[in-house]
């Protein structure tokens, strides 16, 4: 590949999957292993970025050449993604955030009582980290989202990540095209990248280093032209 076209760019990339607790030996997760963002942090390191990996639960060894912030809840995340974005170039949102936390988290383990047959949880909003970034003034900071939904229609599928899209501002947002049961802990994935004009910018399959290159020549390019 283009060795070193990323050289002097400074990329925020988040990576895993937010884990939001309820107490202290239990919390809410989710499904994604890490691989997709961490491959995309190391395929940056290797084309020359600077580049931050936001780590959150990651089940993957992070890269080598990375600036490693260990994060856990979607709280802790945005505060890292907040201060590392300020002076980067591009900033990647693989990570799952959590959309709701436990509105309380309990400092003692929550105990079921003699008898008990149901319980609730009151969950509150996160917020979304990249729908901010794209709120705010930004300039000079492509932002990349992705969005791993469940349609199997392809067509609604792009309508879904063209909406998703729109509603974050994101400069690129890449739609994974398998099911959560194949893209999630897999080393293949299939994505869709759409563009800021609503258009198909890639298409592709294989290893998620392949895909995380593919993503960071649409990256490099918008770079080098200045838009974003
Ligand atoms: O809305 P949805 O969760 O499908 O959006 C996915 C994209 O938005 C990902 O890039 C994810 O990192 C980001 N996101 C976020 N904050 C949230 C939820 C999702 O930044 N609370």
């Amino acid at each position: 590949r283009t060795a070193g076209d990323l050289s002097g760019r400074r990329l925020v990339v988040t990576a895993g999957g937010t884990r939001e607790p309820l107490d202290p030996v239990r919390f809410l997760g989710n499904r994604s292993s890490g691989k997709q963002g961490v491959a995309i942090a190391d395929a940056a390191a290797a084309r020359g970025a600077e580049v931050t990996l936001i780590a959150a639960n990651l089940e993957v060894a992070s890269p080598g050449g990375c600036r490693v912030v260990p994060v856990s809840t979607a709280l802790e995340l945005q505060e890292a993604v907040t201060a590392a974005a300020a002076d980067a170039d591009a900033v990647v949102m693989a990570a799952a955030v959590a959309d709701f936390r436990p509105e309380r988290v309990s400092d003692a383990k929550i105990k079921k009582v003699d008898g008990q047959e149901r319980m609730s949880l009151e969950l509150v909003r996160n917020p979304d980290i990249l729908a901010e970034l794209g709120a705010a003034p930004h300039d000079g900071i492509l932002l990349v989202g992705f969005a791993a939904e469940t349609e199997a229609d392809y067509e609604r599928l792009l309508e879904l990540g063209r909406a998703k899209r729109r509603a974050k501002g994101a400069d690129l947002l890449v739609v994974n095209r398998v099911g959560w049961n194949h893209g999630f802990a897999s080393d293949e994935n299939a994505v869709t990248v759409l563009d800021a004009a609503d258009g198909v910018a890639a298409e592709t399959s294989g290893s998620k280093m392949s895909v995380a290159h593919v993503i960071l020549d649409l990256i490099a390019e918008r770079l080098a032209s200045g838009s974003g």
